[in-house]
């Protein structure tokens, strides 16, 4: 039962951070810049901040599964590749999601529990990104 366990911790993963080009990170006022390094910028920028556990197999994978999903729909750290449409839909979706409180992932807040949003921050971001 050990042997794999310790086998497994062989397999590589992508744990990689990629440089942060200071032009294409989202401009936003510094309140809500706060909020989404605390809630999001795990999963959605180049700034991954990986915890102890990620380094540890079955478990990272999971993580890193989730770091590799959510910066492919949507990463604050590349913002400014998207043209102006790809931008208003990326928002309207993450207004969707904090609305229906699907993001931060569930599983994230076990562990960051402080990642979760309040009302006042909901308010805030939407506010942000309707234009208000
Ligand atoms: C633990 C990692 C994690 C954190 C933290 C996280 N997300 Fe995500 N997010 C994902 C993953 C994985 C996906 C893609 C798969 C999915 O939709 O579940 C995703 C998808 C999304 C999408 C696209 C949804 C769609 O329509 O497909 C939006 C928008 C989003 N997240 C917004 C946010 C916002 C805003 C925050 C912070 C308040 C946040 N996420 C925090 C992992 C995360």
């Amino acid at each position: 039962m050990l042997i794999p366990i310790i086998l497994i911790q062989f397999i590589p993963i992508n744990r990689n951070n990629p440089p942060v080009d200071n032009n294409l990170v989202i401009s936003t006022p510094k309140d809500v810049e706060v909020i989404l390094k605390n809630s999001c910028y795990d999963c959605h920028s180049n700034e991954t901040v990986w915890p102890v556990y990620s380094y540890i197999a079955p478990i990272s994978w999971l993580v890193a599964k989730d770091v590799k999903n959510g910066r492919e729909e949507l990463n604050f750290s590349e913002w400014n590749k998207l043209d102006d449409s790809k931008m208003e839909k990326k928002k309207e979706e993450i207004i969707e999601e904090i609305s229906r409180d699907t993001m931060p992932l569930p599983i994230y807040l076990i562990t960051h529990p402080s990642a979760k949003l309040s009302e006042d921050d909901k308010l805030l971001l939407k506010n942000w990104l309707t234009g208000r």
